[in-house]
């Protein structure tokens, strides 16, 4: 069976030039990535890599990438990371993983990002994968409230398989919002992180530069955005 996730990190990987500096993603699509990068290294080519979470970084280190934290650099060349659904305007939901806070701050600092997905994941309108917004634990409840009242949705504490609350690698809960369509992601993601004790959202709006789909027969899709303001222009 063709690994969709496998064959577009492997894709996003032509990208990468001698000397980057690379923002590493992460979840089990980003992973795929990283190894790829990993061999790279090891075949000889110069990188550093500026991880998204904690199990990334390890990962990296583990696989003999040199790595910088996010303070280290003056700028990201390229950052390679998944999404949980992505649409045809190159918006997307992340934060499956919960690693949705550092991945937005290494995709603002990055001069292009690049989404790597299976082709499940492309829709026509994000929503249907639930929104995760990053909380502070101090409050939580009151905020899942206010949440709740913003959304009209029930606010959903993510747990771990013990029923304990997830901590992210910044030592802050995630509420998952199963909101379904959203039509307006710009002016929710505004609402919602005017609420006090919201940090993150995630919603990542013109963020990414290229999407790049693995396909189950075995091919790669890339979408970049230059193409789509030039579709938009005709
Ligand atoms: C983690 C993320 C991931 O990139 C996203 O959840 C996709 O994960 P996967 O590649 O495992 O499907 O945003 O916070």
């Amino acid at each position: 069976m063709i690994n969709m996730k496998k064959i577009a990190a492997e894709k996003a990987c032509e990208y990468v030039e001698n000397g980057m500096i690379v923002g590493l993603g992460t979840g089990s699509t980003a992973y795929y990535a990283t190894c790829r990068l990993g061999e790279l290294v090891q075949q000889g080519m110069g990188l550093t890599g500026v991880a998204t979470s904690k199990d990334t970084e390890k990962l990296a280190m583990e696989m003999g990438i040199p790595m910088k934290s996010l303070d280290e650099v003056k700028q990201i060349d390229l950052t390679i990371d998944g999404a949980d659904e992505v649409d045809d305007g190159l918006n997307g939901i992340k934060g499956g993983g919960g690693a949705l806070l550092r991945e937005k701050l290494v995709a603002s600092f990055s001069r292009q990002t690049s989404w790597i997905i299976d082709e499940s994941k492309l829709v026509a309108e994000i929503g249907q994968f639930p929104l995760p917004v990053e909380v502070v634990p101090f409050g939580h409840l009151q905020t899942a409230t206010m949440l709740e009242k913003l959304t009209g949705e029930p606010a959903d504490l993510r747990l771990r398989g013990d029923g304990e609350p997830f901590v992210t690698d910044n030592q802050h809960f995630i509420y998952d919002l199963s909101i379904g369509r959203i039509q307006e992601p710009k002016r929710l993601h505004a609402a919602l992180v005017e609420l006090p004790g919201v940090v993150e959202t995630g919603l990542f709006i013109d963020m990414a530069d290229r999407v790049i789909v693995g396909r189950a027969d075995g091919t790669v899709d890339v979408i970049s955005r230059q193409d789509l303001s030039y579709n938009r222009r005709k």
